[in-house]
């Protein structure tokens, strides 16, 4: 395998694909393998593999895990069978309402934008309205309200900056020559230094998820003591989770500083990533008008009304939007980077490579997703490429799609890919068909945020690609654009 340089690597990943291959050595004791075929290996059952040293950086203190950043297999299946319950059937049935009341109120906050009635609204950042709304749905979902950023009074607004500067703080220091050090120095006084001198970014994060979730824990606890009818009871995540048994021990499943510890987890997880994931959708919704007209008529074609937009097999038929989202996922991973793997005892052998105990091992999520053998012309969005051709449709080979689908990898996969997969997908479907249900989407011509830039770094020139920054979730910046009201 030939072996690029460390700081290429960390640079411009598309770049190492295209001189380095699908395989290669980045650090002394690390390999990449971007193919679907190592992908379904290393992350499915018999990788013999666990989640990397790079995941401890994260805790509070080394006393609490959560589900994510748990390295230990037997620590993080108790978790993750908890964690379950919160994801199950019913759990998501009652989440939707959650999605519906912040959705509804969003998209008329964002026609308000409007001088007048049937005009263009004016020019917003898709960026930021998207992380008031996937956060206020995971306030509701989590800390029991809505936070309410996308009101215009919000005093909540520099809320997703704030775990931003989080995330650039820590990830750095997981992958840099500072991580092993870090980590040692974790019990050795370093949580006692850190919970006493944080950067203030840590300690703002950290106080407010402090605060919301003891509201919501004193909500609880009074519902215990005097029990309400089934129908006026909160069933948010934190409900489901609060009351949620191990169901092999049949004991409580978390105690309440796991708890907290899930909770602040399930507001990074399910917030940053869908919100990415979202606004390069509309990124590619304001630059591509023949996808647009595309999603749009099959969105008209199958509902009858706007509160027709909801779960359910109507949904699940719009191919075109399952399709678009495929796409931008793929195009867009929210997990960029190679979500770091140990070789267990034994070692392990991907594509006929053998890896032996203890070095890493993984596929880089956002390669994977531009591997030209998987994906002819990877820089251009296709939907098509998702959909087997048919007399009604327009799509690709039956042969194509099975090789695409194989190589989807924006969820993970095994043991330790996406609890909130189901959720997401979810919320993606009624946010695009309920907002093109609404406007049509046009790209500010003046100002191209979003985009890459033609005199920009290596990797960074194509302005028809959604950028993004990673910091094991990405970072982005836009698009700008403008909505108007269908008449
Ligand atoms: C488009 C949206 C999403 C994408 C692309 C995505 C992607 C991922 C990926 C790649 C992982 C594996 C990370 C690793 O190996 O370190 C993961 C794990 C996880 N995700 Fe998501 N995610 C999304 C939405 C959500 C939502 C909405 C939630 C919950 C509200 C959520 C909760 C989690 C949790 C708890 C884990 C850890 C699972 C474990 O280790 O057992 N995610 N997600």
């Amino acid at each position: 395998m030939s072996v690029p340089s460390y700081w290429n690597q960390m640079s411009y990943p598309n770049l190492w694909v295209e001189k380095y291959g699908t395989e290669f050595r980045y650090r002394p004791d690390s390999v990449l393998i971007n193919t679907p075929t190592a992908f379904r290996k290393i992350f499915g059952p018999t990788g013999n593999v666990k989640k990397a040293n790079y995941y401890k950086v994260w805790p509070r203190n080394v006393d609490t895990h959560n589900t994510w950043n748990a390295t230990s297999i037997e620590m993080h299946s108790r978790k993750r069978r908890v964690m379950n319950y919160a994801f199950s059937e019913s759990a998501l049935r009652s989440a939707e309402g959650f999605l519906h009341a912040n959705i509804d109120r969003w998209l008329e906050l964002l026609g308000s934008l409007a001088e007048k009635e049937g005009e263009w609204t004016t020019s917003l950042n898709m960026c930021d309205w998207m992380n008031w709304l996937v956060f206020d749905i995971l306030g509701d979902l989590c800390f029991g309200q809505s936070f309410d950023m996308k009101e215009n009074d919000s005093k909540l607004r520099h809320v997703p900056e704030m775990m931003v500067g989080f995330l650039e703080l820590i990830h750095p220091i997981g992958w840099g020559p500072l991580g092993p050090a870090w980590i040692w120095m974790k019990p050795r006084g370093l949580d006692w230094l850190l919970s006493v001198a944080s950067p203030p970014a840590v300690v703002q994060w950290q106080n407010f998820v402090d605060k919301c979730l003891a509201d919501r824990t004193r909500v609880q606890n009074d519902l215990e003591k005097h029990p309400k009818p089934d129908n006026e009871v909160r069933k948010d995540f934190f409900y489901w989770l609060f009351k949620a048994e191990d169901p092999e021990t049949g004991k409580r499943g978390y105690t309440l500083d796991e708890l907290f510890g899930e909770c602040e987890l399930l507001t990074i997880a399910g917030s940053d990533t869908t919100s990415v994931v979202l606004s390069s959708a509309f990124f590619y919704l304001a630059r591509r008008p023949d996808v647009q007209t595309k999603l749009a008529k099959e969105i008209f074609s199958t509902f009858s009304n706007y509160d027709e937009i909801k779960s359910g097999s109507k949904l699940h038929s719009c191919r075109y939007l399952t399709a678009f989202l495929e796409e931008a996922l793929r195009m867009t991973p929210p997990v960029s980077a190679e979500p770091a793997r140990e070789v267990l005892q034994g070692g392990t052998t991907v594509d006929s490579h053998y890896i032996p105990e203890g070095l890493h091992v993984s596929t880089g999520l956002y390669c994977l997703s531009f591997n030209k053998d998987i994906y002819p012309e990877p820089f251009t969005f296709r939907p098509e490429r998702w959909i087997v051709a048919d007399d009604s449709h327009v799509g690709s080979s039956s042969d194509s799609v099975t090789k695409a689908q194989s190589g989807f990898c924006a969820f993970s996969t095994g043991s330790r890919g996406c609890v909130g997969k189901n959720l997401a997908w979810l919320e993606m479907r009624i946010v695009i068909a309920k907002a093109l249900w609404t406007f049509e989407v046009k790209a500010d011509p003046t100002n191209k945020l979003g985009g890459g830039d033609a005199q920009g770094k290596p990797g960074r020139q194509r302005e028809g690609e959604y950028q993004t920054y990673e910091m094991f979730v990405s970072n982005r910046r836009g698009p700008i654009i403008q909505l108007r009201k269908r008449s």
